[in-house]
Formats: structure tokens, C-alpha cells, sequence
């Protein structure tokens, strides 16, 4: 099975639909291993109720953004890690990290990607007022949001969504898409 990390800033709800689909088999993998950059976040408490163990990496404590980087390489390669998962990591990562881990991480994203990159995809797919909005599951690189698409879903924008129901909506199928681009994901890597 493959051993696979999580960094998270807010809820963690992908976090624990990524160790529910272990659990459950739809993914041959283990979580080892949770970063999350806000001591308290919803993410570490979701990971105490799991039992899987979790390291606060404050950024504010870092000099820099490599340095944040370093501090998770640290901790992925000592927990022996194949596979890195962004799920809802609010800080942009360098390609110290990247460099680190060439085509083992993967990042969730709240809009159909290309469109709407950046920090606030919901909010600004309804600014935008598309009536189609969704996730992208994809590898990430230099570029903030435009690495490979490995998996996205649609899902409607319905009348009288604020950001919350439009969110929501499109969370459920984060949930369902992030085990299936971390096994493509890993498919790629086994075919070189
Ligand atoms: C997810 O909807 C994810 O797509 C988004 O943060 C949310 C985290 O939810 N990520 C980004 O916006 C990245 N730019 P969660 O903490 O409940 O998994």
C-alpha cells in the first residue's frame, strides 16, 4: 500500500474522506502521516478522533517559504512517504517541495481548472456567474494551479447559492474525485 501524507490549513473533510477510502479499500494506500500549518485547525482535531499522527508546521515560524517546504520534506521523508496531498493547503508551496516529490503531489482545487485558480475558486466562479462549477484534482507544479489534470466533476451553480451551498455542493464531490486522482496518480508513477 502506498504511504501517503496530507497537508491541510482548514476543516480537513478531504483529509478524512482520503483515510475513509483506505479504510474502506477504495484505495490502496495509508495515511501516515497529517501537516497542517494552524495549531487547532479542524484538520488536526479530525486527526487525533483518527489516530493519525500530526505535525503542526506553522509557517509564521518559518523565515521563508522554502524553509516551510523544508520542514515538510523533513517530516515526509521520515515517515518514509510515497505520495503528498494538498487538501485545502493555503500556502503556496516552491519548488523546493515540488522539485522533492516530481509527480507524488497532488492538490485539490474548488473550480474547474483552468478557470479560476487561486485562492478563492468558489467565490470567484460565482462572481463570474458560470452556472457549472466543480473540482480539479490535479499534479501540482511551479505554476500555482496548472499542473496535470487527473480528475474533475461539475457540479451545478443553483439559484440562491451563496459561497457556502455552492462550496458544499462541490466538496462532495472532492471527496469522491481525491481517491481516485491519488490512485491515477500512483498509476503513473508505476508506468514511469
Ligand atoms: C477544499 O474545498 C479545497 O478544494 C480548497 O479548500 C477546501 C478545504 O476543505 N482548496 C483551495 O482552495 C486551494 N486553493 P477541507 O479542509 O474541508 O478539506
Amino acid at each position: 500500500p502506498l504511504r501517503l501524507a496530507v497537508m491541510a490549513s482548514g476543516e480537513g473533510s478531504n483529509f478524512e474522506a482520503l483515510v475513509e477510502a483506505c479504510s474502506e479499500g477504495r484505495l490502496q494506500g495509508d495515511v501516515v502521516v497529517l501537516a497542517v500549518n494552524r495549531e487547532g485547525c479542524g484538520a488536526q482535531r479530525r486527526a487525533e478522533r483518527l489516530g493519525i499522527p500530526c505535525q503542526v508546521i506553522d509557517h509564521r515560524h518559518q523565515p521563508s517559504r522554502q524553509a516551510l517546504d523544508q520542514a515538510l520534506i523533513a517530516l515526509f521523508r521520515a515517515h518514509r512517504v510515497d505520495l503528498v496531498v494538498m487538501a485545502g493547503w493555503m500556502r503556496i508551496v516552491t519548488p523546493v517541495l515540488i522539485d522533492a516529490f516530481p509527480g507524488r503531489l497532488v492538490n485539490i482545487h474548488p473550480s474547474l481548472l483552468p478557470s479560476f485558480r487561486g485562492a478563492d475558486g468558489v467565490g470567484d466562479a460565482l462572481a463570474a456567474g458560470v452556472t457549472l462549477a466543480g473540482c480539479t484534482a490535479h499534479l501540482v507544479s511551479a505554476e500555482v494551479d496548472a499542473g496535470t489534470i487527473l480528475v474533475q466533476a461539475a457540479v451545478p451553480v443553483l439559484a440562491g447559492d451563496d459561497r457556502q451551498r455552492l462550496h458544499a455542493r462541490i466538496q462532495t464531490q472532492e471527496h469522491r474525485i481525491l481517491p481516485l486522482a491519488v490512485s491515477l496518480a500512483a498509476q503513473r508513477l508505476a508506468q514511469g
